[in-house]
């Protein structure tokens, strides 16, 4: 689809569709909307007064001109209340049109930008929302479907914008929110892939793919490389895998030592039955996203270098399955991080933190001012705080924590701040080893991150995405599958970081 900025008046637009927005109780539009209104003899209004259209936010009302402007339908989309109006009530209110937009088989759409007139909100900020709810409401994954549900493609979406000063905010937020898109995308293909498809070597080819599209060093380690680094807890997960290993790692900037480094680790486990301590057949499907961590690692790295960031960021991601077979490792036994610490295995299951152990360790090597991990790390994160709402936040760090809160609260990728106290240590401590990978049945989201803690030395923030990374039903901007939850807050939040 072609994105294309344009200074002018929404009604004289050269498309088939226009969209144009109103508050919710809003009798007499105002503004473009209200150009549009009376270029139509009032249509909008009546439409109104006659009850069938208020405003809210999902709601998007349908008028044709039949003339009276080039555009032969008119999209009327609720911002609803505008009291509460936020970047979030654009892009859902711009989801809502794009998709009512599709139904209908327009091709060449014209938008005002949602928020950016009455409302008030930076024509920048503004544009960004609006396109991510238009771009990631149509984004469709295929996969091995035969037949697809035929769906008109919209050939062109146009910004029109009729205040000279907003164009050049406008260009800019498209071109920013170009390659966010590209980066989210990135995310959600990986993680809808089959498990048989997003396999550990299909996580490195991609990784290799994206860095020499753009012009990232990458190195797609195998189990002789980890055996080198004596990642003995990455590598326990990984012995009972058939898929072979693979152990991302990307730079942005590599070299640039005189940079802020901030190093960013995924959970890549591909699939996970549990392993030894194997999980129940129902459900278990599911377990293909267990690499939505890593795959939010690659797309971020993806964005990052299309933005080209004035950051060093690094991006590691270690990618295995965790299967039962005979080489796998058991319950009861102990072994090395490449750290030096021992650990004794609890649960099989518990292998994210496995994983990420040996990563957090790897991360120490680039002297990072931060590093920030994404898992899908434990069922106990989605009962403490539900589905689709928010990740979990802990973070030894009071600065890099309010960070990730406002770049989650800014993006409505949020996360919340769960408490790293020692209590939660007690449950892992181990009688064979120096530490234990499961603390049982209570609290497990805050042991399982003072287990990761024990692998850091650095300001550190874990996210623990299990909630997050998929959605069941589908939502305005995203569909059934996939939410690619990460990319956006990460880009916002290396966007927003200064050096000191
Ligand atoms: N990948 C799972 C966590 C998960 C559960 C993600 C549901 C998404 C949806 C993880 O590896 C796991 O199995 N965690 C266990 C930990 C336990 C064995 C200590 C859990 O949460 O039950
Ligand atoms: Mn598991
Ligand atoms: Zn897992």
């Amino acid at each position: 689809m072609d994105l294309v900025v344009r200074q002018g008046s929404i009604q004289a637009a050269a498309a088939d569709t226009i969209i144009v927005n109103l508050f919710k109780g809003v009798t007499i539009p105002a503004g473009a909307s209200g150009a549009v209104d009376q270029a139509l003899g009032g249509a909008i209004g009546e439409l109104i007064a006659g009850g069938d259209f208020s405003g809210k936010l999902g709601e998007v009302g349908v008028l044709y001109p039949r003339g009276a402007i080039a555009a032969r339908r008119v999209l009327v989309t609720g911002l609803g209340e505008q009291e509460k109006f936020d970047l979030e009530q654009v892009r859902k209110a711009a989801a809502a049109a794009i998709k009512k937009a599709q139904e209908l088989g327009a091709r060449r759409v014209a938008s005002i930008v949602h928020g950016a007139g009455i409302a008030r909100l930076p024509a920048g900020l503004a544009t960004q929302a609006m396109l991510e709810g238009t771009l990631l409401a149509l984004y469709q994954f295929d996969g091995a479907r035969h037949e697809r549900e035929e769906k008109t493609e919209i050939a062109s979406f146009s910004i029109v914008e009729c205040d000279d000063n907003k164009i050049e905010a406008i260009n800019q937020a498209v071109e920013i929110t170009r390659s966010i898109i590209a980066g989210v995308i990135v995310a959600r293909d990986l993680v809808n892939e089959p498990p048989n498809v997003a396999t550990p070597t299909r996580m490195g080819e991609i990784a290799k793919q994206i860095a020499k599209e753009h012009g990232l060093n990458v190195v797609v380690g195998d189990r002789a490389w980890a055996a080198g680094q004596k990642m003995g807890a990455y590598l326990a997960v990984a012995r009972g895998a058939g898929e072979p290993p693979t152990f991302i790692v990307m730079e942005h900037n590599g070299r640039r030592e005189d940079m802020d480094t901030i190093v960013l680790v995924g959970k890549g486990i591909t699939f996970d039955t549990g392993g030894i301590s194997i999980k129940k057949a129902d459900g278990m499907g599911e377990m293909k996203t267990d690499m939505a961590g890593a795959a939010a690692v690659l797309g971020t790295m993806k964005a990052v270098a299309m933005l080209d960031l004035p950051l060093r960021v690094i991006g590691l991601a270690p990618c295995t399955e965790n299967m039962a077979d005979a080489h796998a490792y058991r319950p009861a036994d102990v072994v090395t991080a490449s750290n030096g610490k021992t650990i004794e295995v609890i649960s099989t299951d518990a292998e994210g933190r496995m994983i990420l152990a040996d990563a957090l360790v790897f991360a120490n090597n680039y002297r990072p001012k931060a590093v920030i991990d994404l898992a899908t790390l434990t069922g106990a994160a989605i009962v403490a705080l539900g589905q689709n709402v928010a990740a979990g936040l802990f973070s030894t760090d009071d600065w890099l924590r309010e960070q990730l809160v406002t770049a989650g609260a800014t993006t409505h990728e949020r996360v919340w701040p769960l408490p790293l106290w020692d209590d939660y240590h007690e449950a892992i401590k181990s009688d064979v080893a120096d530490i234990k990978n499961s603390g049982g049945q209570y609290g497990g989201v805050g042991t399982s991150a003072m287990f990761l803690k024990a692998f850091t030395n650095y300001p550190w923030a874990h996210l623990d995405i299990a909630g997050v990374a998929n959605n069941k039903k589908g939502k305005a901007y995203t569909p059934a599958g996939a939410t690619g939850f990460g990319v956006r807050l990460l880009v916002e939040f290396l966007r927003n970081w200064r050096s000191d």
